[in-house]
């Protein structure tokens, strides 16, 4: 559980949040958010080894070909003879059926048994992968994540889910397996290429929006330092990033309602991502989709003009897009719209920002259809600005 009181959020810079997915105490968690944790992994890990009483006697690093190339050695040099580093090519594509069976028959050659734990060393991709790959091999061994993008720090390492995708869809097949500990170094974010760090913080935005009006102050007047990568100032965004999906997600474990308040941005993002063939980054189509969400708020009569200014604005501070691409007319956005999965009874729901840090509720319920109407109204406004971004 959130351990941090709402009001004193955007104040306090924390390197802790816990976690705690609700079912039973042994599944919750602390990350931890510091400078220079990288070399501090292995004690990090022995001193949950011992709270926890897990048994841990090998490690299985996994990573990507970029981070292997970058990190590998030093990986190598810190866990000594007994672990074994293993990796998979980087990008979305190795988060797949073959990749599990490789990392499996991998460990077994290697005579890893139920006494070892893996590290998931890696972006999001490495994350469900490398846990799906923890909670089925001998029945599930411990995992911990150290997450090295934006995305999976403030989003993949809360929650628990796991995954690979299928051929036919993304996510497809996975289950929820809590890690035993997420540890986030900043300082490995130097290495993160500009566009991947500005990607991810769609999300920190979007956590801002839905939950949290002082830390949405805080981003606006801190835009400059964190572009620069100021240390301290990430430290503290990446916290009360963490801290809000977390909170949401331990009151809301099965996404009856407040959950929801999460796909801001993501009802108009996914049709985005899909109609691109995901030549958006998932942060940039959440981005735009929030702008256009936003949008179709103030048009139903939730949103006030000047607050959606400040978020549109926000997001075009730093560097995010926000209007379609050209080749997107809104027709199509509608029609993809129309097919995605989280559709109650056939209609599409969306989330919408009633303020800064508020989502509006109809009838208690944070999913609300909106007019077709009024979407497609908005969206062809919106359209007639279209930057190609
Ligand atoms: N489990 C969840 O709840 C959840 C939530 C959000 C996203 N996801 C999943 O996360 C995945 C996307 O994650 P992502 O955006 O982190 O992508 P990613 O894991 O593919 O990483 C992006 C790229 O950055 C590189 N990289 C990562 N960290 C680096 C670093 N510090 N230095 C240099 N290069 C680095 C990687 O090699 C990769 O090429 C998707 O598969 C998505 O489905 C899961
Ligand atoms: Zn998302």
């Amino acid at each position: 559980m959130n351990p941090t009181k709402k009001s004193g959020r955007a104040r306090v810079p924390k390197a802790v949040v816990s976690v705690n997915p609700g079912a039973s105490a042994n599944e919750a968690y602390n990350i931890i958010i510091a400078r220079g944790l990288f070399p501090k992994i292995p004690s990090l890990v022995k001193s949950i080894q011992g709270k926890k009483r897990l048994k841990i006697h090998r490690v299985a690093v996994i990573t990507d070909s970029t981070l292997r190339a970058i990190y590998g050695e030093r990986l190598s040099a810190m866990f000594g003879g007994d672990s074994c580093l293993l990796h998979v090519p980087a990008g979305e594509a190795s988060k797949c059926r073959e990749m599990k069976n490789y990392l499996e028959d991998k460990l077994v050659e290697a005579k890893f048994g139920r006494d070892s734990a893996i590290i998931a060393f890696g972006g999001g991709v490495v994350g469900d992968l490398a846990g799906f790959v923890a909670s089925t091999y001998y029945r599930g061994i411990p995992y911990f994540q150290v997450p090295t993008t934006i995305i999976s720090q403030v989003d993949s390492s809360i929650g628990g889910k796991t995954a690979i995708d299928l051929p036919s869809g993304k996510n497809l097949v996975g289950c929820f397996y809590q890690p035993k500990g997420v540890f986030m170094d900043v300082d490995l974010l130097d290495t993160l290429p500009e566009v991947e760090f500005v990607n991810g913080l769609a999300e920190v935005v979007k956590h801002a929006m839905i939950r949290d009006r002082k830390f949405f102050e805080f981003l606006e007047e801190n835009v400059s330092r964190i572009l620069s990568k100021d240390k301290k100032v990430l430290v503290e965004m990446l916290g009360n990033s963490c801290d809000i999906k977390a909170d949401v997600v331990s009151q809301d474990l099965k996404e009856t309602n407040l959950r929801k308040i999460l796909n801001f941005g993501h009802t108009v993002g996914h049709a985005l991502e899909t109609l691109s063939g995901y030549g958006l980054l998932h942060g940039q189509a959440v981005s735009i989709g929030m702008a256009a969400e936003a949008y179709i708020s103030l048009k139903a009569g939730y949103l006030a003009p000047e607050k959606y200014t400040r978020l549109y604005k926000l997001l075009r501070k730093f560097g995010l897009p926000t209007k379609f691409p050209s080749k997107t007319p809104p027709e199509r956005i509608v029609a993809a719209m129309g097919l995605d999965k989280k559709n109650e009874k056939g209609r599409v729901h969306y989330t919408l920002p009633s303020g800064i840090g508020e989502m509006k509720r109809v009838h208690g319920k944070y999913g609300i259809p909106v007019n077709m109407s009024i979407v497609e109204g908005a969206l062809k406004q919106l359209a007639r600005n279209s930057d190609g971004a």
